[in-house]
């Protein structure tokens, strides 16, 4: 397979972002034009000896000329300013139904684990014309993964996480590069973007290696790390119930409101005293030194399933399925998990 050239746009967003590239291209061309010709006519026209008239310009133009063109070319570049910032705050807006990709950096590789299951390094494959949404983090230094033909680039964070969303609207091949010096290899850090229509993605998946999907792989590190010892209904420990958390207002002991996150729920497992949750003891012990990023990533995939519709959602530890899908409060915990 050939991979296809930097100048490939393969998203809307792509070709919107070359778009305020042309017009840029186009408008300073112009004016470089202007000012070139304009040297050289005042050149030839006030050259030495020349009886052309002199002296302040206003005499001839008006204030109203000048005033004219300062104010055009002011509205002009805050037109360019709206456009071009518009078209990039854009590229932050992602859909509910994003499919989401989680990528973990370390020297020198990428390692990506598809929501299926499907685990691949160096490669992100996705289907056309679905919205995507990588959620990035580093297990060493700070990457950047640069997408050329998504015209985006992010930096990669040890310790949190960072996203890219993108739909793309091309099948190919595409560069995956790493754009932050990493150390030695940071030169090859690099792999591709493999955009397949929806079937061949379908099949793709179908033809990788057996896996749980991550939010049964998830449940079983939440067992493995005896999570469900204190988080399970109906554990005799007073700790917040996790069903419905993930994207819920969480209200904190110190009167702060947070909102349920990937960093809320990242953070609660590897620095559990940062944010307590109102009503409970700090009595969680932190997993920094438990947990690999792979796990947090399944862990993470766990307890967002267990916000999702019943259907959906990946039955608790306990071994009983959701009632609804009712937010529950943390004072009521026991009221929203069936008993
Ligand atoms: Cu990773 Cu440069």
């Amino acid at each position: 397979m050939t991979i296809d050239s930097f100048m490939t746009a393969a998203s809307d967003y792509a070709n919107a972002v070359d778009g305020t590239f042309w017009v840029l291209v186009v408008i300073s061309s112009l004016i470089t034009l202007l000012v070139a010709a304009l040297i050289a006519g005042f050149s030839l026209r006030y050259r030495r000896g020349s009886t052309a008239r002199r002296g302040p310009l206003s005499e001839r133009f008006g204030r109203d000329v000048e005033i004219g063109w300062t104010v055009a070319t002011l509205f002009l570049f805050l037109f360019i300013f709206w456009w071009a910032a518009s078209n990039q705050l854009s590229a932050l807006n992602v859909p509910a139904h994003a499919m989401e990709i989680h990528v973990v950096a370390k020297q020198w590789m990428w390692r990506v684990q598809q929501p299926g299951g499907a685990r691949e390094i160096n490669e992100i494959h996705v289907p056309e014309n679905v919205p995507i949404r990588l959620v990035m983090t580093s297990e060493d230094v700070i990457h950047d993964l640069f997408l050329p033909t998504m015209r985006l680039k992010q930096d990669v964070l040890p310790g949190r996480y960072t996203y890219l969303s993108f739909t793309p609207t091309k099948t190919g091949v595409f560069h995956l590069t790493c754009a932050e010096y990493c150390g030695t290899d940071h030169s090859v850090m690099a792999g591709r973007l493999v955009v397949m229509t929806a079937p061949d993605y379908a099949r793709w998946t179908n033809a990788q290696p057996e896996a749980d999907d991550l939010a049964h792989q998830g449940e079983a590190v939440f067992s493995a790390l005896g999570c469900s010892g204190c988080h399970a209904p109906t554990s005799s420990i007073h700790a917040p119930d996790l069903h419905g958390l993930y994207g819920r207002a969480v209200p904190l002991a110190d009167g702060r409101m947070v909102t349920a996150d990937e960093a809320y729920l990242r953070d609660s497992i590897l620095l559990p005293a940062k944010d307590i949750v109102a009503g409970y003891a700090p009595i969680m012990p932190s997993f920094r030194s438990a947990v690999t990023e792979d796990d947090l990533v399944k862990l993470i995939a766990y307890l967002k399933s267990l916000s999702s519709s019943p259907d959906a959602g990946v039955s608790p530890a306990s071994g009983k399925e959701r009632a609804g899908g009712t937010p529950a409060l943390p004072g009521d915990r026991r009221m929203g998990a069936p008993q």
